[in-house]
């Protein structure tokens, strides 16, 4: 009986190679990366190794070579599993042999005999040939940088995981007290408790407005949170796109007025039937909005649209919602990177204004669910309500009969 250790990545095959070299009476060790292949023939010194070419981290030739420069498995057969094309390249670094791909499991126990039996086609290079030892210095660095990357990797995924826990958390932490907040506030407003003196009602106003702001906050937190746990989800129930867009641009409003900036509109074309998640399409209509009031000087002008139109992709109808500033623009290379969460292009600008940059990233997210996509353009060479804008353009597209399963979004 021998001890024979296997590394191979696919389960399938390694549980073909166990049940045959079991029933041949062999001892058999499973090893799925290159790297646990190594630390183990070190820490077990097994009397054969078998090695698929293609394993993840450390591939088949470089465990071979790494094998090959430790002393003790110096005589220990090391057979390559491997495609016609490999071969060469298995013997030169140190392989005895090879077994081809796929395994033939009439044969496979026997031709494993004969490597264990002394069979070897290895290509004799003397001891202290100077490449040699060279490239085995090599492979060992190789082999201490993987372990390296796989680390600094495994606490990336951790801080990754932290992260996404954290917003979890905070966003809900957030929301429970609001909710006693929200209630009382509206019994104040609508005087249940007893009629409000002029000034108690400014000031009602006023806490009302920045709970408003609050919540909304808070939504896109919880919103975010869920995107990046791939847990947003996005209702399905008739709507009319003109309508949500209306009530967007009547809720921010009043922020365009107190920024002093002039708003063009376009007739909204009625009806625009749809189907999707309206509560959430008007909530990434009122980011892009929100921005155009925010990112833009006082005195500027905003271009808003609503149309019809035909895609690109497959020709069917999009119903598209832009909105075009006189602001500053985004930079060419900012363009793609505000649609990431958390990005913003100016940290100084943006702590004037407020926000943590989510806005857009929501916003894409949620019309990419809906079957349509986001575009930025900047500085846009269109014409909206009469106006050519020079500043920023974001058009937000859906599909009128929502998701499509091709355009379902990647989940981050
Ligand atoms: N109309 C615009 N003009 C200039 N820059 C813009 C415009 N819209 C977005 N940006 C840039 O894109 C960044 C990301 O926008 P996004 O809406 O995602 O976040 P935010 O507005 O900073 O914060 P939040 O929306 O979460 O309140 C902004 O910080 C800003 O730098
Ligand atoms: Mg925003």
């Amino acid at each position: 009986m021998a001890k024979v250790l296997h590394i191979e990545d696919d389960p399938a095959n390694r549980l073909l190679v166990r049940k045959l070299l079991d029933a041949a009476g062999h001892e058999v060790l499973d090893a799925e990366t290159g790297l646990q292949g190594v630390r183990l023939a070190e820490a077990e010194k097994p009397d054969l190794v078998l090695v698929d070419i293609n394993v993840p981290d450390l591939d088949g030739y470089e465990v071979t070579l790494r094998l090959r420069g430790i002393p003790e498995l110096e005589g220990t057969p090391i057979v390559a599993i491997t495609a016609e094309g490999d071969k060469e390249t298995s013997l030169a670094v140190g392989a005895d042999g090879f077994v081809e791909k796929p395994i033939d499991a009439r044969r496979f126990p026997d031709e494993v005999q004969r490597y264990l039996s002394g069979h070897s086609e290895r290509i004799s290079v003397p001891a202290d040939d100077p490449l040699r030892s060279r490239t085995h210095k090599i492979a060992e660095r190789l082999e201490s940088k993987v372990v390296e990357l796989s680390e600094a990797n495994k606490r990336l995924e951790e801080v990754a995981r932290l992260r996404r826990e954290f917003l979890q958390n905070l966003s809900h932490e957030f929301a429970t007290p609001m909710t006693p907040v929200v209630g009382y506030l509206r019994l104040l407003l609508d005087e249940e408790l007893g009629p409000l003196t002029p000034l108690q009602r400014k000031c009602v106003d006023s806490i009302n407005s920045s709970t408003r702001k609050l919540r909304s906050l808070i939504d896109t937190l919880l919103d975010v949170s869920h995107l990046e746990t791939g847990r947003l989800h996005i209702y399905e129930r008739d709507y009319d796109f003109g309508e949500v867009v209306e009530r967007a641009i009547s809720e921010t409003a009043q922020t365009f007025q107190e920024n002093g900036i002039t708003v063009h509109r376009e007739d909204i074309p009625a009806p625009m039937e749809a189907r999707g998640d309206p509560d959430k399409l008007r909530r990434a209509c009122m980011h892009v909005l929100d921005n155009a009031a925010k990112f833009t000087p006082r005195g500027s002008e905003v271009a808003i649209g609503v149309r019809r139109i035909s895609s690109d992709i497959d020709q069917g109808e999009r119903y598209q919602f832009i909105v075009v500033d006189s602001g500053p623009g985004i930079s060419e290379k900012d363009r793609e990177r505000i649609l990431q969460p958390f990005f913003q292009a100016d940290g100084s600008a943006t702590r004037t204004h407020g926000g943590v940059g989510l806005g857009l990233a929501f916003a894409r997210h949620v019309v990419e669910a809906m079957g349509g996509g986001i575009s930025v353009m900047s500085p846009p060479n269109l014409e909206v309500a009469e106006q050519q804008l020079k500043g920023t353009a974001v058009m937000l597209s859906v599909h009128p009969g929502g998701p499509r399963p091709e355009s379902t979004p990647a989940s981050e």
